[in-house]
Formats: structure tokens, C-alpha cells, sequence
């Protein structure tokens, strides 16, 4: 794709291209496709595209400003095109994104960790735009590529924006969870949506040594980490996490929040009040993609956790999601060196918290990639650290 602009310089769509090829995120395996395929005719004239500075969304329409537009479609940002399940009307952002165009260096560096071949086939699970699958769908073939979408109007919108694009991957209308038995086995399975389950019609869609990439977390935190399963003949997946990052979750997987509402009935009530020298930063504090945050949920299972951070006062939460109302709070100040927390209800949430902690800093404090997860024949997610020999102690009182 030529972008020469009238000015002489370089388009924004070229301009994206060497930038991502430079910084490593786009491979040459990839850029034949990635060129044949622009970002651009996968969006819709209104759409939002999320700012890096601001952490906000704005809403950009090609018909009122076609020259931003374009430069926000080739831009390295993600860009809303659904909010609230479609529920949401109007320019302005909704309430939650449920459907986007990715980053285009996660997009990048997403294909290039497929390891595809000539021949390999492909299923992808959340097709949002249609972008991905079809640069899948031009560097394998339109016959070597499935892509499923649980939304009926994004699906619609994905295979008008496929057909103008003149590329015919299957595009499925229906829930990823499912995977697609008809095409199946399938050497690869790339999933653009995160998961807490590994759903098991992925492992038994993909054929012994194929690969599932799947962006995978714990509720406690909405961030993820890309996971590259290798699918064993006994029907087990194992491999490393690659890095964190953070995709909007399979509909069916999303945290119910409201299923919080119950367990603190009045607070602090009657729980325990202790103190704590565990200060807010070793818990993650407020940054994004911190190994602790990630690795205290591989090692206090079925705990929900949300930060309420403020200037004078920050409180973390933690809540139990197996079946008790169990729940800690731990109340940093910046002025007080030991926090105040408390713990109700059978697990001591806050007591697994820090337990794992002294864990994790007893390894050496491991980043994320040192990591992996092994599901099992039958289903169990167990994660380790550096081989599936050495599981994740689980902290669960
Ligand atoms: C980040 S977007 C995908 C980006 C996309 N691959 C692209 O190239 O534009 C995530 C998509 O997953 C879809 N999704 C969520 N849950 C799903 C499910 N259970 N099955 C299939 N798709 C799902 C959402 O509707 C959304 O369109």
C-alpha cells in the first residue's frame, strides 16, 4: 500500500507500518498481508479511539472530520466500536467498550506469536471489526480461516467491511466459547477477547501439538496476560505466559460486580482489625501490568480485588467468590506507615494476600514471564512457574 501524502512526507497508514516494523511488533512474515488489509476499511465512520494521555475515549466521525479520522485509524490505539453490548446511542462513549479494532502493535505482535504456516488453519474467537481475520484470512487464504463473533450486529458489520475488503474468511455469528466444530482441528486458535476458563471445545478443536493464544487472568484484576498453549494429545495445554497486556473480556466470563453487593453489610461491622507494614506499592499500587498484581491472583484463587485509590486515603478490597461472603479491606495513608485491616467471614482474604506476597518476593519477586498455566484434560487452570513442575502454591485458607 502506497501512502504518500500531497505534503511529500509519509500517511499516517505508512507512517503506522515502519513504525511497528522498526519497534519489532511487525514481522516481515506478516507485512505482505498487513499491507493488503489497511486498518481503516475495518472501522466504522464513528467510532472512538482511546487516548493514551487522558485514559479517556473520544468519539471521531469520518464525515465531520475526515482528515482525523484518519489519522486516529492508523494511529497505535484501540478503537471502540461498540459500547454497552450495542445498548449505548449517540457520539458520545457509553459505559463499557464491548467491541474494538485492538492496538495495532498487540495485533502485530499477536500474529507473529501465532507462529502460522503455509496451510495452517486458523480459528478466531471475537472478530470485532474483521481486521485480525483478515489478515489472517490474506496470509493463509480465506478457506484456511474461521472467526467468530457473539455479537449478531458487530458480526454483520465485520462480513460487510470482509466483503469490501473482497476477502471471504467464515465468519461465524455465534459464542467463541463454542469454538467452531465444523472447521475444526485447527493448527492455531487466537482468541481477541481475555478469559478467566479456557473453554474445552478450544483444546478439543485443536489438533496435538497446535497452539491456543489467549489473552488469560484472574478476577483479581481485569488485566491479562497472553498465554501460548501448546495442545497435547491427551487433550492438556501447557505454556508460558509472553507479557501482560489487557483485552475486553468473553461475554460470558465478564466479573459480576453486583455479586459483591451482599458481603459487607455494614462496615467494618464485626471483622477483625489488624495492621499491616505491607504498603500499597507492593501490592501493585496504582500502575498498570505489575507483576504482583497479576502473580497474587495466580496464588489467592476465587478472590475478586479493586483498588479505591484517592489522595488521602486508598483502600483495597477484596472479595471472596466461591460461594462465602468473605471479605478484607486494607486502608493505606500516606501519612501512617502501618495499614488498617480488616477481615470478615471464613477465608482471611487479606492473610492469603500477604502470605502470597512473602511468596513471590521469596522466589525473587519473578516478572510475569516467568510464568505459565497447564489446563488439564479435564480443565483444572494450573499455573507455574518456570516449568509445569513447579506449580503456583495456592494461599486459600
Ligand atoms: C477486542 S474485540 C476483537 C478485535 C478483533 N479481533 C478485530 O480485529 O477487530 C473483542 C471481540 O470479542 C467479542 N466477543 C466477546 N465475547 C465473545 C464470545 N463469547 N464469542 C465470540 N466473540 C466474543 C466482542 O463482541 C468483541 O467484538
Amino acid at each position: 500500500m502506497s501512502d504518500e501524502h500531497p505534503t511529500g512526507g509519509v500517511g499516517p497508514a505508512e507512517g503506522l507500518t515502519r513504525s511497528l516494523l522498526e519497534a519489532g511488533a511487525l514481522t516481515g512474515d506478516w507485512s505482505a498481508a498487513w499491507a493488503a488489509v489497511p486498518r481503516g476499511a475495518f472501522l466504522p465512520d464513528l467510532m472512538w479511539p482511546y487516548d493514551m494521555d487522558t485514559g479517556a475515549s473520544r468519539p471521531v466521525d469520518r464525515r465531520a472530520d475526515p482528515a482525523d479520522w484518519e489519522r486516529q485509524a492508523y494511529a497505535n490505539v484501540p478503537v471502540t466500536i461498540q459500547w454497552d453490548d450495542g445498548q449505548h446511542a449517540g457520539p458520545g462513549p457509553g459505559r463499557v467498550a464491548t467491541s474494538s479494532a485492538s492496538m495495532p502493535s498487540v495485533v502485530a505482535r499477536m500474529l507473529a506469536d501465532l507462529d502460522v504456516f503455509a496451510g495452517a488453519r486458523v480459528l478466531e474467537i471475537g472478530t470485532g471489526t474483521g481486521w485480525n481475520a483478515a489478515l489472517l484470512a490474506a496470509r493463509l487464504g480465506e478457506g484456511h480461516v474461521v472467526t467468530v463473533e457473539v455479537d449478531p450486529a458487530v458480526a454483520a458489520a465485520a462480513r460487510e467491511a470482509l466483503d469490501r475488503a473482497g476477502l471471504s474468511p467464515e465468519a461465524v455469528c455465534g459464542d467463541g466459547r463454542d469454538g467452531w466444530p465444523a472447521g475444526a482441528p485447527y493448527d492455531r486458535v487466537i482468541v481477541t477477547a481475555g478469559v478467566r476458563q479456557v473453554p474445552s471445545a478450544w483444546r478439543e478443536q485443536t489438533r496435538p501439538g497446535g497452539l491456543i493464544l489467549a489473552p488469560w487472568g484472574t478476577h483479581y484484576s481485569p488485566e491479562d496476560a497472553l498465554v501460548r498453549l501448546t495442545v497435547s494429545g491427551d487433550g492438556s495445554a501447557s505454556g508460558p505466559f509472553l507479557r501482560p497486556l489487557e483485552f475486553m473480556k468473553l461475554r460470558s466470563q465478564r466479573l459480576d460486580w453486583g455479586r459483591f453487593g451482599r458481603h459487607v453489610d455494614r462496615y467494618p461491622g464485626d471483622a477483625d482489625r489488624s495492621a499491616t507494614t505491607v504498603g500499597l506499592p507492593d501490592l501493585g499500587g496504582r500502575g498498570r501490568f505489575q507483576a504482583a498484581t497479576f502473580v497474587l491472583g495466580l496464588c489467592v484463587p476465587d478472590c475478586a480485588h479493586v483498588l479505591n485509590a484517592g489522595g488521602d486515603e486508598s483502600t483495597a478490597w477484596f472479595f471472596d467468590m466461591s460461594g462465602t461472603r468473605s471479605w478484607a479491606s486494607v486502608v493505606f495513608r500516606p501519612q501512617e506507615t502501618d495499614a488498617t485491616v480488616h477481615q470478615s467471614g471464613p477465608r482471611r482474604l487479606w492473610d492469603e494476600v500477604s502470605a502470597a506476597l512473602d511468596w513471590w518476593r521469596g522466589q525473587g519477586s519473578p516478572p510475569v514471564e516467568s510464568f505459565g498455566l497447564t489446563v488439564t484434560s479435564r480443565g483444572a487452570h494450573r499455573p507455574w512457574l518456570g516449568t509445569p513442575s513447579r506449580p503456583v502454591p495456592s494461599f486459600a485458607t
